[in-house]
This record gives C-alpha cells, structure tokens and sequence, in this order.
C-alpha cells in the first residue's frame, strides 16, 4: 500500500512540475505584460514631477531618479505612454502622453545633442504616428534641422558628443537617429536629410565595424583630412570589445536604414551582425546580454536588460526583410529575450522598481553610473518589442 501511496505522490509532483514547464502562449504573456506595463506607467505619471521625466532609481536607496528635457532619454517615457495608449485606446494614457511630449518642445533647437532622434522622434514622432497630432508636425521638422546642423561635410558623419577631447567623435549609437532625418526626408521632401543619412551609415560601416561584424563604440575623426585619429570605447570594458548595447544600437540603425532605402547592403550589414551577436560563445542561453561581451568576469558579469531589449525589437523588425528559415531564427531569438525579460529575474510587479518595467540594466559601467538599475530605454525597447510582435502577427 505505501509503494501505491508514493507512486501516486510522485506521478502528481512530476505532473505539476511537467505543467509548470508549459510556456505561457505568446499572445497571452503579450496582453498581461502591455496591461500591467499600463497600470505601472500611470503610476509612474502620477510619481513624477509634472514637469521632469523619469530616468532611472539610485542602486542603494530605490528612489525614484528624474531627469529634465535636456537629457538624452527625455523621449523614452512619453514614446512609452504613446505606445501603451496604442495597445489599450486608453484616454487617460493619450493625455499623459501628451503632457510629457509637450515638455519636450524646447528641444527642437537643440543643437547640442545628437539624441533628438530619441528625444523628439520618439516622444513627438510617437504622437503623430499613433494620434495623428498635425501640430506635432512642425516641432519634428524643427528638430530635424536641429540635428542636420552637426553634419559635417568633410567626415561625413553627425558629430556626437560636443565634451571631451576628441576632435570629431561618432558613437556607434548615432544609428539611432538616422530613422528620424528618413522621416523629415519623406515629410519635406529636402534631400539633405536622406543624404545625411546614408553619409553617416557608409562612414559608419566603413570605420565603426570590425571584420567579425562587432562594432567600436567611439570613432574619432580628423575635421580636416576626414580621416579616423582613433577607435576606442567610452561605456565599453576596452576599446577592443564589443560593448553590449552599442551592437544593438548598430545593428536597429541598420535594420532601419534597410527599411528606409532599400539598400541591400545594409540588410547584410544587419544580418551579419545579428548573426555575430546570436552566435557568441558569450550570448547567455536566455538571450539578454552581458553588459559586454569580452567583459572579463563572465559568466558574474552584470546583465544588461536595455541591450537585450533593443536587440529584441529590431530581431522583430528585421525577421520581415529574410527569408523564411531566417525570419523563424530571429524571431526565435527575440522571443526568447521577451519570456526572460517577462520573467520574475527581470520584470518588476506593480509597486516595485520606481514603477519602472525593467530591472537589471547597465548605464556607464566604467564610471560606476547607473550599474544594474531600471533605465526608461529599457521599458521603451521592451513595450516596442511588444507591440512589433502584435503588429507582425495582425
Ligand atoms: N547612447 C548612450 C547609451 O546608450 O548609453
């Protein structure tokens, strides 16, 4: 009798733990990850100053940190209010997102930043796209000019940073921007814009990538000769690693610009890297990266979340440009990012984590900043993720 009782005993334990190995169907996991997402973001509003946006949580404490218009992250939360009105038609939603876009105004003049692309397409383009707000019109084509002023002829390339001591530095990040001059080229008409951009993605293909397809962080360049001085990384372990989110950057730059110009050569450029980032020995099981992949504790290294997140995001996008075979790997690979970012390790509960989505992202590691915390690009590549899927499936 007591071999029957324990036979059944472990039938039933196998069979839970059988059941709990069940993966949560994609679209349901997508619905319960978009809704909570909702109800932390109206908490967060209410949270927030009503005129600074939210940046990030101090690593002792957990205070919430804010940050103005002026930083290079201002677009991410109202871009991520415009998305989560997109998935719930939620009104509440579409006026939070329009009081923080409205912060953002000034910075259409900005011309000390190459992040008006972040800062303006994604808060100000966001609003157009989805609510069709026509007065959002003329502040994106103001800031477009803005950025266009960093152009210089002679390199080739928009400059990035205006601090330090290099001369001409172009981050590979700057990729990141080109999406929006595609925009104000298809909105004005004005060649300058598509030209620019095409500029800037051959110099960064040319100087920025290594032959296995991993990308440095910084390029200097000679204003003069146009020539690169040197290669390096700021945010990066050294300056020959591959720096986790700077290849994420790189590589949704040139999914981009593919979908942009059509180019082919940038569509290799994009399955070449995701390749090199897919296959690295360093590439944990669960698909979000090392905050570097050459930093030199793996497998203790931090993870970064944000990395993983924009991977994810342009893994959806460009698994519509390959074909079958290849459009199933990457979408694999993506999927696999959004369950582990879903998962209990990374994915914040109502309440929690300064109301941000995310946990477990790196800012600038070398100079001790924003290591292992919630970033607002994290959450913002994390719900675009999201809703890539729903449209790629519609
Ligand atoms: N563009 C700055 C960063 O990725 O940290």
């Amino acid at each position: 009798m007591i071999s029957k009782y324990l036979y059944y005993f472990i039938a039933t334990l196998v069979l839970t733990a059988s059941c709990n190995n069940i993966q949560q169907p994609l679209p349901e996991l997508i619905d319960e990850q978009l809704t909570m997402a909702s109800e932390q973001y109206k908490e967060m509003h209410a949270a927030v100053p009503a005129d600074l946006m939210p940046r990030s949580t101090d690593p002792e404490t957990g205070e919430l940190i804010t940050s103005g218009t002026g930083w290079w992250c201002s677009g991410f939360f109202p871009g991520s209010l415009w998305y989560l009105y997109e998935y719930t038609g939620d009104d509440e939603l579409k006026q939070m997102a329009m009081e923080r876009t409205a912060l953002i105004e000034k910075e259409q003049y900005n011309t000390g930043t190459h992040d008006l692309g972040f800062m303006i397409n994604d808060s100000y383009g966001q609003g157009l796209r989805i609510a069709g707000i026509q007065s959002y019109r003329p502040v994106l084509v103001n800031g477009a000019y803005s950025l266009l002023t960093r152009f210089n002829e002679v390199v080739g390339c928009i400059r990035s940073w205006d601090h330090g001591d290099w001369e001409f530095p172009v981050i590979v990040d700057n990729m990141m921007n080109l999406e929006y001059l595609m925009w104000a080229f298809r909105e004005t008409g004005d060649s300058s814009f598509y030209d620019v951009s095409v500029s800037h993605t051959e110099k960064t293909m040319e100087n920025h990538y290594r032959d296995d397809f991993s990308s440095y962080h910084l390029v200097d360049y000679d204003t003069i000769s146009g020539e690169v001085i040197t290669r390096q990384t700021v945010q990066g372990f050294a300056d020959e690693s591959a720096w986790a989110r700077g290849q994420s950057w790189g590589f949704y730059g040139f999914v981009t610009m593919y979908r942009d110009t059509k180019d082919e050569r940038y569509l290799e450029q994009a399955v070449n890297i995701a390749d090199f980032l897919l296959s690295h020995p360093n590439m944990p099981d669960d698909g979000v990266p090392y905050w570097d992949f050459n930093a030199p504790d793996i497998p203790d290294a931090r993870r970064d979340a944000s990395a993983g997140a924009i991977l994810a995001s342009g893994l959806i996008e460009l698994s519509r440009y390959v074909d079958a075979a290849d459009s199933e790997k990457y979408l694999a690979f993506a999927e696999k990012i959004i369950r582990t970012l879903s998962s209990e390790k990374y994915r914040a509960q109502p309440g929690e984590n300064g109301n941000f989505l995310l946990k477990h992202s790196v800012g600038h590691l070398p100079n001790n900043s924003e290591v292992d915390v919630p970033l607002t690009y994290a959450d913002y590549f994390f719900i675009e993720s999201l809703m890539r899927l729903i449209k790629l499936n519609s």
